[in-house]
């Protein structure tokens, strides 16, 4: 008999950190896919660790064939501004591994008769506002609104919950001995602030990176202007939404892709919050010009009332809880520093 699991692929970056200390906490039995060995803290959290890629449909299979899977979290993804440096290899990650996890799902959900449920982390890159003045005047933006991404990644993430709503609602719509057996869910991420990992590759990477550069004491350049004004996630709250969306029954999910907000803030009120904290800490701006175009094509906020609705999304963390119960003294003692 095959063993009932939940999958999460790219298990070691920075939401997996979370997720996997999370479920392994409420008893889920977890399997993870990574390129890189998982690290100490998290390899003996997880019953089985697959490294390789999720390009690699061989590896798939292998865990197919020994396992039932339940749940896919598919969090494997190249970010924002690494895709724009490699947007060939960012398209083969982003969706051609996509796709094989979609496969590799409806192929679990034959075998044992139940839908997969496929939670896939999207993105406020899924947006392309188009100049600053229109960003100002959206305000909170819905999730069908501004769906023109002027990245690779932010593409990959569109098209990806696109086909996500195909695999679940369409799949083989022309085949008489075929039905959709992926229950896909996603949800567009803000940028995202994790106490105990930095991120890597992002374009919302200041924020998360300006406060770890004062807890060790280190000067920061951030690279975009005072006012760029994106929203963020305290990381709890990323992991919490995935696991509510998981666990939401599907008769209330209206939506395939949904919004889902925090706090909405500009990098000069992050960096005074950071001062305040490291009065020490230096922290100047450098402008990356690329990088800020990314940002400013992004929502100053979201609209996420349909999460709120219909799987009952409410973020614990707010600015100042974020930063001052759960930022600030987390990262402070992952540094040693008061
Ligand atoms: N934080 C991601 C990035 O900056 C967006 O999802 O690429």
């Amino acid at each position: 008999m095959r063993k009932s699991v939940v999958l999460i692929t790219g298990a070691g970056g920075e939401i997996g950190h979370a997720l996997v200390t999370g479920l392994a906490a409420s008893d889920a039995s977890i399997i993870t896919l990574d390129v890189a060995p998982l690290g100490a803290a998290l390899a003996p959290l997880v019953r089985r660790e697959f490294t390789g890629s999720i390009t690699d449909v061989s590896l798939l299979e292998r865990m197919l064939a020994e396992f039932e899977v339940e749940c896919v979290f598919h969090l494997a993804a190249l970010l924002s501004t690494r895709a724009e440096f490699t947007p060939v290899t960012a398209h083969r990650v982003n969706v051609e591994g996509t796709i094989n996890l979609l496969e590799f799902a409806q192929r679990q959900g034959e075998s044992h008769g139940r839908p997969v449920v496929f939670l896939y982390p999207s993105s406020i890159a899924a947006y392309g506002i188009p100049d600053l003045e229109t960003k100002t005047r959206a305000g909170r933006v819905a999730e069908d609104a501004f769906t023109h991404p002027t990245t690779m990644y932010g593409c990959n993430k569109l098209y990806c919950e696109e086909l996500g709503r195909y695999y679940a609602r369409h799949y083989k719509q022309l085949s008489v001995d075929a039905s959709p057996h992926v229950d896909f869910r996603s949800v567009r991420f803000p940028g995202l602030i994790s106490a105990s990992t930095v991120p890597s590759g992002g374009t919302s990477d200041y924020a998360p990176e300006m406060i770890h550069a004062a807890a060790k004491g280190e000067a920061y350049e951030c690279f975009v202007r005072p006012d760029t004004t994106i929203p963020f996630m305290a990381m709890p709250d990323a992991s919490n939404a995935l696991r509510q969306l998981a666990a939401a029954p599907r008769a209330r999910l209206t939506r395939t892709a949904y919004n889902a907000g925090g706090f909405s803030r500009s990098a000069e009120e992050i960096r005074e919050v950071v001062l305040a904290a490291f009065p020490a800490a230096t922290i100047t701006y450098k402008i990356d010009r690329k990088r800020q175009g990314i940002v400013d094509s992004w929502p100053a906020d979201v609209d996420d009332s349909a999460a709120r609705a219909d799987w009952g999304f409410a973020p614990a963390y707010d600015f100042n809880r974020a930063f001052l119960e759960y930022l600030i003294p987390s990262i402070g003692s992952s540094y040693h520093r008061p």
